[in-house]
């Protein structure tokens, strides 16, 4: 096999670090950027350049941080460090237990786990490098302007690397120097494993120094090399909220020129956010204000936006999906939802049906064509196809204590304000009247009407609001005061002494 067609053995991923800049109960490398944690981002980048062993090194919160691992990556060795402090003892923790199963032969990656940034082909890129120049190690470097703090890459007069000097070690003259080490190398397991036996913690730290494996290799006789990177966001790692935040919006942004290079229009890049996790298709449109999170997907020629934000939420082709609130839902083709709409959990929406203004839902399906157009709430329902739903209609989905179901069929009309008080089901065809509350079934093709007949008091305003606009007006409109005792045998009508209304249910 040709080392360009096979990943390294192994990938060791540092994670042991605490991380107290966060000043956070959350271990540092569990804080999210674009959707995923800063190790879900290290993770993936050494997934994919395919890696025979992946080993990620804990110690602080190592219980939640194994946990959290654990359920991004199953395969992944999970290696407790002990208390020698130091990146070289890490990445000797990692090798010591990669080597059970045989001692590792060829390249052994090493990565830290809060750096989420590294994107896979400049490590696929360090990886090809060091094994085209047989090297013994090949660190990733780069040139900054504000050095402190990070390990200084030590050169010979011709150029050649010769070693890392850390800040805390070097002397004045070292410290000018601008090329600095990013903590990422691609070894050689024999030289690694040799050099790490011989590492101290004879430093200004007293830690084991990973960056001293360079010196050891190269007295060794072999060849030391670096890969010179200009982007500095592939080597920044989060250390504080301003560096998450930071590394943040430029994980974004590097995300939404990707998927627009791929044929996603998004018309205000600075106000949309895409999680590393989402998919889009060619020709979606974003409009301005839009975030997109978890597992979303779009299909082509869908509209998403503006002011809209959707988590777990499928968008079918030619959708359209404004000013609206979504999670786990279902958008069918040509479908479209919103202003101003709230999609929870469940809710699954056929092609070219619509959920429009002001309306939540919840837990259910409808059928293509469906429409429920204007400020209303169905939940825990099903809503067959080509059924209009009128305004203001309601699922009475629970009782105060449990959840009910409401079927509703296909090629159904509602009259505005139905109440549908579950459990109960509607047959396909049906009708209802406005203000209906329906409690039992109805049957195809039935109308349900369960309002009371309408009755006028003739007069009532200018008898009981006399003197009033009202009055005025409806006096100029040809109204007149009703005959005293038509009146007295009329019950009153205004509201100090109009009894509750009767409970629809109970009138019969
Ligand atoms: C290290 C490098 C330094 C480099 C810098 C880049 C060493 C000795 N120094 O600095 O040359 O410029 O990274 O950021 O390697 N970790 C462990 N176990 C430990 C210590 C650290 O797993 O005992 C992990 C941390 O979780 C982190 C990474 O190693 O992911 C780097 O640790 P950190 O303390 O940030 O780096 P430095 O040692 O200061
Ligand atoms: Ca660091």
């Amino acid at each position: 096999m040709s080392p360009e067609t096979t990943g390294p053995a192994a990938v060791i991923v540092l994670a042991a670090g605490a991380g107290t800049r966060m000043k956070s109960r959350t271990p540092k490398i569990l804080h999210e950027i674009g959707g995923l944690s800063l190790v879900g981002h290290a993770l993936r980048a050494a997934r994919t350049i395919d890696p025979r062993q992946l080993a990620l090194v804990v110690r602080h919160e190592r219980d939640l941080v194994a946990a959290h691992v654990s359920g991004l990556d199953p395969a992944a060795l999970i290696v407790d460090q002990d208390e020698v402090p130091g990146t070289g003892r890490a990445v000797q923790a990692a090798l010591e237990a990669l080597d059970a199963g045989g001692p590792l032969d060829g390249t052994v990656v090493v990565t830290y786990g809060d750096v989420p940034l590294l994107s896979a082909e400049l490590l696929a890129e360090l990886v090809l490098i060091h094994e085209h120049e047989r090297n013994a190690v090949t660190v990733l470097t780069a040139v900054l302007d504000n050095a402190a703090g990070y390990g200084r890459i030590l050169r010979a007069a011709d150029g050649t690397v010769t070693g890392i000097r850390e800040h805390k070690d070097a002397s004045d003259e070292e410290r000018e120097i601008r090329e600095i080490n990013s903590g990422i190398y691609a070894f050689d397991a024999a030289v690694l494993r040799d050099a790490l036996v011989q590492v101290t913690t004879d430093n200004a730290q007293g830690e084991m120094y990973l960056t001293d494996v360079l010196g050891l290799a190269r007295s060794a006789g072999g060849r030391v090399a670096a890969v010179v990177t200009n982007d500095r966001w592939q080597v920044e790692g989060a250390n504080d909220r301003v560096q998450l935040s930071a590394l943040g919006a430029e994980h974004n942004r590097r995300t939404v020129e990707a998927w627009m290079r791929a044929g996603v229009t998004v018309v205000d890049p600075a106000t949309t956010w895409i999680d590393a996790t989402v998919t889009l298709a060619e020709d979606v449109r974003i409009l301005p204000n839009t975030q997109l999170h978890g597992a979303t997907t779009v299909a082509r020629d869908a509209v998403v936006g503006p002011d809209t934000t959707l988590t777990d939420v499928t968008v079918g082709e030619g959708a359209k999906v404004t000013r609206t609130h979504g999670s786990g839902a279902t958008i069918g083709a040509n479908a479209s939802v919103g202003p101003f709409t709230y999609l929870r959990p469940g809710t699954v929406l056929g092609e070219t049906g619509k959920i429009g203004a002001f309306y939540e839902t919840k837990n259910v399906t409808i059928g293509r064509g469906s429409k429920l157009s204007h400020l209303g709430y169905a939940g825990d329902a099903e809503i067959g196809e080509d059924t209009n739903i009128g305004c203001g209609n309601i699922t009475a989905n629970y009782d105060g204590e449990n959840k009910h179901r409401t079927v509703i069929g296909s090629g159904v009309r509602t009259g505005s304000n139905t109440v549908f008080v579950a459990p109960v089901q509607v047959g396909d065809g049906a009708y209802s009247g406005a203000g209906a509350v329906i409690r039992q079934d109805v049957p195809a093709g039935a109308l349900a009407i369960s309002v009371a007949k309408q009755r006028n008091a003739e007069g009532w305003v200018i008898s009981h609001r006399p003197g009033s606009i009202s009055a005025v007006l409806a006096e100029a409109a040809g109204a007149t005061a009703p005959v005293s005792e038509t009146a007295a045998a009329q019950p009153p009508l205004d509201s100090s002494s109009t009894p509750a209304p009767t409970e629809e249910g109970k009138q019969s």
